[in-house]
């Protein structure tokens, strides 16, 4: 049984004051809850580490994105060391956000993987495809390709070393979720590939599903075997809404 993750993933949102108050908010409410089964992960923009790491009693701090590079002359960048220091124990590298707007390619994910894992940096690894690719019936060779160059020549120590958060481009901010049949059909054909490129840890790491996640279907998705959590977008930016979403992760 593979503990839950449930990962909110605040994109360019509130500012780092509001963090605070919120998370203050979160904190009451989690005394009230039972949320022991899951664990609670927060990827917030860089500048909020800083409000939020009194947190880490009680749930894990992400950031969104970091550079390949150790350090340097690299004007805006964010390190790993950087997120590490601020209090981050995971990163999220490859969002579709990222791959598209800022045409990150799986040349440059494969560099940000190894870069996060040499600083301990738990890298939650995004993949999924458009809904293009969907219709054209390719949806699993464009999964099964980004997760093997992204992850190529990388290997580690744990399985609790890497996260891959499966989210079709197509639900993401839409509204529109997949069934969780078909979630679970590509996170199943997520973990054979790990399997074959990590025979003794794949079982064991986490898969995540994203794209419209929210209270209403949390339940039926997570139910799946190999959906081991979620990677949640709008539904995370409420306290309530995330509350409900660890109470379906049990
Ligand atoms: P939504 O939950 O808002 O669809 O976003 C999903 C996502 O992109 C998480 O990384």
């Amino acid at each position: 049984m593979i503990r839950p993750l449930i990962a909110g993933n605040w994109k360019m949102n509130k500012v780092p004051t509001e963090a605070a108050t919120w998370l203050g908010d979160l904190k009451e409410k989690l005394k009230q809850t039972d949320a022991g089964h899951a664990d609670i992960l927060l990827c917030v923009p860089a500048t909020h580490l800083g409000a939020m790491v009194a947190a880490q009693g009680f749930l894990a701090l992400g950031g969104q994105d970091m550079s390949q590079h150790e350090s340097g002359a690299y004007t805006g960048e964010i390190s790993a060391a950087m997120l590490k220091d601020a209090g981050a124990s995971y990163v999220i590298v490859g969002h579709s956000e990222r791959r598209e707007y800022h045409k990150e390619d799986d040349a440059l994910l494969n560099a940000k993987v190894k870069k996060a894992l040499e600083h301990n940096l738990i890298p939650i690894l995004c993949v999924g495809e458009s809904e293009a690719q969907r219709d054209a019936g390719k949806a699993k060779d464009v999964v099964i390709a980004q997760l093997k160059a992204d992850l190529e020549g990388i290997s580690f120590a744990s399985a609790d070393d890497l996260v891959i958060a499966y989210e079709p481009i197509w639900a993401i901010g839409t509204g529109k979720t997949a069934t969780a049949d078909d979630a679970q059909e590509m996170c199943a054909a997520i973990r054979q590939t790990l399997a074959e490129l990590y025979p003794d840890q794949a079982s064991r790491i986490r898969i995540l599903y994203g794209g419209s996640m929210k209270p209403s279907n949390a339940q039926e998705l997570l139910s799946k075997a190999d959906i081991n959590g979620g990677l949640i977008g709008g539904a995370s930016l409420k306290t309530d809404d995330l509350l409900a979403l660890v109470a379906a992760a049990k």
